[in-house]
């Protein structure tokens, strides 16, 4: 079967970093055409950066990155420094890329993409909030039917929020967007706080990560070293969820994961529950289901296969 085509649309953060590596590292099954920064986690300056830190300590420096919208579509953007810490990549410490950023806005590159490949070959991995997919969307309504697949991290229903206590923080940073995306009528596969809660790196799993003990290992272990501190204080939980790995890894063994197809609706109206992702899980509605929405996973086989990838590079 030939590598799907994929485009990583990403806010670095540690977790978007360990997704976009175990992309790079299996090119028989991911073929990336492009990775796209948008803002989130931190500012749109640093999440270009780390993205092409990580496609370079990926050992792939001929990556294709791309700068895309520094602001949500219609809200002030919030970031999440105080979970990734100020560089967005706080953990190890790595060299300041050499890989320059391509001319094109990642929005006009999600467009000619998506012109220029046949229908159904290109599906879109956002990791971050749906700010450029949504903006692309709006421009170039044209392109909607011709992607394959979106399959994006986002969202919560039993998990309920991480940045407000009813949404989770790629949705809520950009609820426009989202809405775009999930009323577009596209094939989504939803990775929520529900699913990817229960990929813990636990102390045994990062242990594997830093015995692999290449530059990649270490710093994979570097990075979720830091990045867990938030959701051990906050939830008590035995080490960082890692959220958009989930996606790629989904891309790689899709049977790692469980879920159900429901209709999925955006909060863009009350401030109270602004982003909040309605999953109707238990069909109380007759409202047509417009997304795969994942709640389960098996998290040793997710990061067995993670450990390998890894150590490819
Ligand atoms: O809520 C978790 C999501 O928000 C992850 O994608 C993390 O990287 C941040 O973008
Ligand atoms: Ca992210």
């Amino acid at each position: 079967m030939s590598a799907r085509k994929i485009i990583i649309d990403t806010d670095p953060g540690q977790d978007d970093a360990v997704a976009i590596l175990l992309a790079l590292a299996s090119p028989e099954e991911i073929d990336v055409l492009g990775i796209t920064a948008v803002a989130g986690n931190v500012p749109l300056a640093l999440t270009s950066k780390n993205a092409r830190i990580v496609c370079e300590l990926a050992g792939k420096p001929e990556t294709k990155v791309y700068e895309g919208c520094d602001r949500p579509m219609g809200r002030e953007l919030v970031t999440a420094e105080h979970v990734h810490g100020k560089t967005g990549l706080n953990g190890p410490v790595l060299p300041d890329p050499v890989i320059q950023i391509e001319d094109q806005h990642a929005v006009d590159f999600i467009i000619d993409t998506l012109r220029t490949h046949e229908t159904g070959t290109v599906t879109l991995c956002p990791l971050g909030p749906l700010t450029n997919i949504g903006t692309a969307f709006e421009k170039a309504p044209d392109i909607i039917e011709k992607v394959q697949e979106i399959v994006l991290m986002g969202g919560a229903y039993f998990e309920v929020g991480n940045i407000t206590p009813a949404a989770e923080f790629n949705i809520y940073v950009d609820p426009q967007a989202a809405d775009i995306v999930f009323k577009s009528g596209v094939p989504i596969v939803v990775m929520p706080l529900d699913v990817t809660h229960k990929a813990l790196v636990t102390t045994p799993r990062n242990d594997a990560f830093r015995n692999i003990g290449s530059k990649v290992g270490v710093a994979v272990a570097e990075m979720t070293d830091f990045f867990e501190r938030f959701d051990k204080e906050k939830y008590g939980s035995d080490g960082a969820p890692l959220h958009d790995p989930c996606v790629t890894a989904y891309l790689i063994q899709p049977e790692l994961f469980s879920g159900r197809h429901i209709n999925v609706e955006i909060e863009t109206q009350s401030e109270l529950t602004m982003g909040m992702t309605v999953a109707d899980w238990w069909h109380v509605t007759d409202r047509k289901p417009n997304a795969m929405f994942m709640g389960d996973l098996d998290a040793d086989g997710f990061f067995s296969l993670l450990a390998e990838r890894l150590s490819r590079l």
